[in-house]
């Protein structure tokens, strides 16, 4: 199986548009030690040629130019891509927007919770895919699922998600509602299970380390993982938010509740950090932190980051 990063960062991407944080600052000037990063979204095949995406970013487009594997193959038919098929883990923009980009009336199966096929099927936006072509399926739970193109040819890949400790979607909240914006079935993890059995887990957010979730990674050949912050409070200090972590759904990188201490006992061969926020400083090479996660065994997810499990 192979599987390329095509975004490594959080929603906003490296550097956002309107932030000026010391990261941001570094990426937009063009330092060396901080590359830009667009909007998180990986690709998996298990042949490379067929590709499946896991999320839709909103930098689809910029993606689908700047990866040669995922262009429409050279004196083929006028239109070709080998993108076949789509996997959600979550109803978040920077899961699902890059489905508008893809339009075009290219036969494609998307694949998504149940949570997730309601925020599509009920906002008409998502009605511009030709359902004639292209076609929606669920993800229950527990169940390993073959993954499959548009006319029913299997991949060489199958998905089962799980669920994960999360939140609904940022603008499925009513501002003032005392109502809990946690929820367990919003976001899900996906485990993907390529040729010979290896398996790569992907989870862009994860609010909570729990046994479930150390369960599902155990004896994985790659994990990417929610990177989104350093510590909880880190936007807040950095003027750059109101809100934690841990009110936003993603458990912190660093101390003794961090990813890094609670996935530090699960066998997984490789362990990449995803989904990093544009005020993290793992996203600087230089920094500290960026040498305390690769001490403790962590990748920290580039664009172009390629393996072959
Ligand atoms: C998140 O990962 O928390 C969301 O992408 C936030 C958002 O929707 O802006
Ligand atoms: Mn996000
Ligand atoms: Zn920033």
């Amino acid at each position: 199986m192979r599987a390329v990063v095509l975004g490594a960062a959080a929603g906003g991407g490296l550097p956002q548009w309107n932030c000026n944080c010391p990261v941001c600052a570094r990426a937009r000037g063009g330092d060396a030690a901080v590359p830009p990063r667009t909007q998180v979204s990986v690709a998996v095949s298990a042949d490379g040629e067929s590709w499946v995406l896991l999320n839709a970013s909103p930098d689809l487009p910029y993606q689908l130019r700047a990866n040669k594997m995922l262009h429409p193959a050279a004196g083929g038919q006028t239109r070709h891509s080998p993108l076949r098929a789509v996997v959600l883990s979550g109803g978040d923009v920077d899961c699902i927007a890059g489905l508008l980009s893809l339009r075009e009336s290219q036969p494609l199966t998307v694949y998504a919770g149940a949570h997730v096929l309601d925020v599509i099927e009920s906002n008409q936006i998502f009605r511009v895919l030709n359902r004639e072509v292209v076609g929606f399926l669920p993800l229950p739970p527990g169940v390993e699922v073959p993954l499959r193109d548009a006319d029913g040819v299997a991949l060489g890949l199958a998905v089962r998600a799980f669920s994960v400790p999360g939140k609904i979607p940022l603008y499925q909240e009513t501002p003032g509602d005392p109502r809990q914006f946690g929820s367990a079935t919003a976001v899900i993890g996906l485990s993907i299970t390529g040729p010979g059995g290896r398996r790569l887990v992907y989870m862009p957010g994860c609010a909570d380390v729990t046994d479930e979730v150390r369960h599902e990674i155990e004896g994985a050949a790659l994990l990417f993982f929610d990177g989104t912050l350093w510590e909880d409070d880190e936007m807040i200090r950095a003027g750059a938010g109101t809100k934690t972590g841990r009110r936003m759904g993603h458990i912190s990188i660093s101390g003794p509740g961090g990813s890094m201490a609670a996935l530090a006992g699960v066998a997984v061969a490789r362990r990449v950090f995803i989904h990093i926020n544009n005020t993290n400083p793992v996203l600087c090479a230089d920094s500290p932190q960026a040498a305390q996660v690769r001490a403790a065994g962590w990748d920290i997810a580039y664009d172009g980051m390629e393996f072959t499990l």
